[in-house]
């Protein structure tokens, strides 16, 4: 029975409720293991003169105490620019950077040890404010850009213009396992790393490289993340590299646990975006020009903002053809964190852009967001090719758009809150559609490539390993489903193994949402390797000379955990008794698979190429209810539609969808990173940051799928559903943009993102300051 297509639970479903699914600090101390912890920088820009560690190591207990003068290899690293020191040297970069590495018996002792640590250092004025860093140029990497057309001489001869800067903030990944590793010495000086990682490959590579090793010195496995979204894509380095210096140092095993604080303090996140946009139109609202100079707050290092900001540009059309296009982008350096990889990678700031001037166009014509956003969508065979010069076929956006307008009576809600904010002074209600289209592929060509390694058991059992990580959005469910079916058994028989560097060699990290294409796919291929090997034994042994049946390995099937000759499927071996049968003569019941993702190119010099293997789409409904005197925001109700061609796993999408919705309204709503003057996180706890609860979750909350089976270049005819959602959760964003409008009409709400209760509040203060100005002068334009 086909295993695919089924809601099957997640893989460590049970394991997670009863506490058996074991994540890093789980697992069991080793033998004279260490606890590791680190003295971070004291202040947010400043020299680093002097570090004193004798005083640490004074502290009984303290077994060692590092700096960067420990480091036998290169202290700096860095997957696109090597800008980042693993500790500090000479300049202090951001507040609680790490400076000094300290090991010890026990936690109390580490925490005296770190208090110990005496650091001689000047503190020189942080630069923290986007807009100073754009004043002064200080940049980081240099300009990216994609265009098209004459955008001057069409912003000038178009019918309205219109022009603002938007900003949105950043945000924390919140994973519920903190940033987590543990290392231990083998022979010979090879080091084996636990890490809490999306990216295997990268531990390995930076752990070696810092550390002065061969990358064969170093395995780096990763059993299961308790969730990263981005945030352990490269910043899981770090703490690897602490416990690996440690590890190699003493030659004893060494562990580090954030703790929630700290990792929120110290560790990357969403880049916060300012945008300087115009825009160009007719009376209809049809975009006939635009132009967008997006900054994003890189922080102290360079990390994946190119590759984000990269993102953000080919994002920065969301849903709507524009004939004529200047995207422009540029990293702002700050001293904080360096800023990283968040669900979206990019996308989500920029589509918020065009929602927002989408918004603001409707708000000045007097029309109808909705029909503004029609008059834009990207087209069927016309108005279809993206600024990048990608064709975007196979778009279904028209057809999700009308069926989600009807499905949430659209039209007639606008008409009825219309109505209800004529009348109501206490509230407002809002309501917005958006859009969503979203680029499935890396954007660095070469990481789209992936290799399974499929090991069958005699007894017809199956181990699959890949470079895969599992961080809670199933993609070891999924692959376990492929592979079964690949075979023909039931999914029991099939274990996912941790993710290992042993296993599979230079891989990418979980990332893109594309985890379950390439690296399904690259399962897939190994299971046909082992499939084509017992055809050809099974044929041999079906055979029936005697009655002309010569022995043809095309026709061996591979059903219900049996091997049949398709012409006598009434003959069968188990799959169970062949594999066995099959060892016996020597058949090799294991085989690697490799992909890399066909056809996607994108050139950074010119702006031009095909970056995406295609694109998941959807469109989100969502009303809004916002107190008229405090500013407080309430979500009655949502409606969300997605394709997501044929699930592989309709259970893991629904919740790979409904979280991926939440999170980006945490996102646009609640998620307020506040810092203080010296550039310390205020917001660093879930008492001050506050990330969507329960009570949340829209009350009425309608989730569906699109069925769409047109998307044949990828696994099963499925697609990717990790990032998109998030993107949908902008329409409740733009449904608080929408119930501001109500309060002046024809004129523009200024609402920036996320749209807390003080924004929003903000917000009707202005507005109902201008309606009065108006009153009183009552002037009329
Ligand atoms: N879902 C859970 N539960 N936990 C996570 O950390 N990360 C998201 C998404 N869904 C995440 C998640 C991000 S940022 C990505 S890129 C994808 O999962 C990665 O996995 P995939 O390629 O298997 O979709
Ligand atoms: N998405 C996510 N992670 C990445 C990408 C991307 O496009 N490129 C490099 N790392
Ligand atoms: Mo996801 S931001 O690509 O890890």
């Amino acid at each position: 029975m086909p295993s695919v297509g089924k809601p099957l639970p997640h893989d460590s479903a049970a394991g997670h409720v009863t506490g058996q699914a074991l994540y890093l600090d789980d697992l069991r101390t080793f033998d004279g293991e260490l606890h590791v912890g680190f003295v971070g920088s004291p202040v947010a820009s400043g020299e680093l003169f002097a570090v004193d560690v004798a005083p640490a190591l004074a502290v009984p207990g303290v077994v060692a105490c590092y700096t960067a003068a420990d480091v036998a290899g290169h202290n700096v690293f860095g997957l696109i620019i090597a800008d980042e020191p693993f500790l500090a040297e000479e300049q202090l970069l951001y507040l609680g950077q790490p400076v000094a590495v300290v090991a010890a018996q026990t936690r109390a002792a580490l925490e005296q040890g770190r208090l110990a640590v005496q650091m001689e250092y000047s503190e020189t004025e942080p630069l923290l404010d986007l807009e100073e860093a754009i004043r002064s140029e200080r940049f980081l990497g240099s300009r990216l850009r994609i265009a098209r057309g004459d955008v001057e001489g069409n912003l000038a001869s178009a019918e309205h213009r219109l022009a603002g800067t938007f900003t949105s903030g950043g945000q924390e990944q919140f994973y519920l396992e903190s940033q987590a590793a543990i290392a231990y010495p083998g022979e010979e000086g090879q080091l084996v790393v636990h890490s809490s990682t999306q990216s295997p490959t990268e531990i390995q590579k930076v752990v070696a490289d810092v550390l002065g090793l061969g990358q064969h010195e170093v395995v780096c496995i990763c059993k299961r993340m308790g969730g990263a979204f981005g945030g352990k894509e490269t910043q899981a380095a770090i703490p690897a590299l602490m416990v690996a210096l440690v590890a190699q140092k003493t030659g004893r095993p060494a562990r580090v646990i954030y703790n929630k604080d700290d990792d929120m303090r110290v560790t990357g996140k969403r880049h916060e975006y300012l945008t300087r946009w115009g825009v160009g139109f007719d009376g209809e609202g049809r975009i006939q020009a635009l132009r967008c100079d997006f900054f994003s707050n890189g922080g102290a290092s360079t990390d994946l903002s190119p590759a984000v900001l990269e993102r953000s540009l080919l994002h920065a059309d969301s849903c709507y053809y524009c004939p004529h296009v200047e995207f422009n982008g540029r990293i702002c350096f700050t001293n904080i964190p360096p800023n990283t990889a968040f669900r979206g990678f990019g996308g989500p700031q920029a589509m918020v852009v065009h929602e927002n001037i989408l918004e603001s166009i409707a708000q000045l014509l007097g029309r109808d967001a909705y029909d503004v956003r029609l008059a834009n969508l990207y087209g069927v065979g016309e108005r279809n090719v993206t600024p990048y010069g990608q064709v975007f076929d196979k778009n279904h956006l028209p057809e999700i758009f009308a069926t989600l307008a009807a499905r949430s009576q659209y039209k007639g809600r606008q008409k009825e809150i219309a109505n209800f904010n004529a009348n109501s002074r206490l509230q407002l209600r809002g309501l917005a559609m958006t859009g969503v289209k979203f680029g499935i592929s890396f954007t660095t060509k070469f990481l789209n490539q992936g290799n399974a390694l499929v090991n069958v058991y005699t007894d017809g059992t199956v181990q699959v390993s890949t470079g895969a990580t599992e961080m809670g959005q199933g993609v070891n469910i999924k692959i376990r489903q492929l592979v079964a079916d690949e075979f023909a058994l039931d999914p029991s028989c099939v274990v996912m193994m941790p993710t290992s560097t042993e296993k599979n060699n230079n891989t990418s990290p979980t990332a893109a949402s594309s985890s379950t294409d390439i690296n399904g796919a690259a399962a897939v291929r190994a299971c046909q390797k082992i499939k084509r090997r017992l055809a050809e034994f099974a044929a041999e042994r079906l055979a029936d000379t005697e009655a002309g049946l010569q022995a043809s390995p095309r026709q061996i099937d591979f059903v219900d955990g049996q091997v049949i000759d398709s012409r006598r499927p009434q003959v069968k071996v188990p799959f169970a008794q062949l594999c066995s049968d099959a060892r016996r003569q020597r058949v090799d019941l294991g085989a690697r698979g490799f992909f890399a993702t066909p056809g996607v190119d994108f050139n950074r010099e010119t702006g031009r190429g095909t970056p995406f293997f295609y694109y998941t789409q959807g469109a989100a409904v969502a009303e809004v209810l916002v107190d008229r005197f405090t500013g407080q925001l309430r979500i009655p109700r949502v409606d969300l539609l997605i394709d997501i061609g044929q699930s592989i796993n309709p259970g893991v999408d629904r919740g790979q969808i409904i979280g991926g919705f939440i999170q980006g309204m945490g996102w646009v709503t609640t998620e307020a990173l506040v810092y203080g003057e010296r550039g310390e996180l205020l917001s660093y706890s879930p008492t001050t940051y506050k990330i969507p609860v329960i009570t949340d979750v829209p009350t009425e909350f309608h989730v569906a799928t699109f069925d769409s089976t047109d998307n044949v270049q990828n696994i099963r005819r499925s697609k990717a559903v990790g990032e998109p959602p998030l993107m949908m959760g902008i329409s409740v964003w733009a449904a608080v943009k929408n119930a501001l409008s109500y309060v002046q009409p024809n004129r523009c709400v200024e609402l920036s993102l996320p749209a807390t209760g003080e924004e929003i509040l903000r917000c009707l203060t202005e507005l109902s300051q201008v309606r009065e100005q108006s009153e009183s002068t009552m002037r009329v334009e």
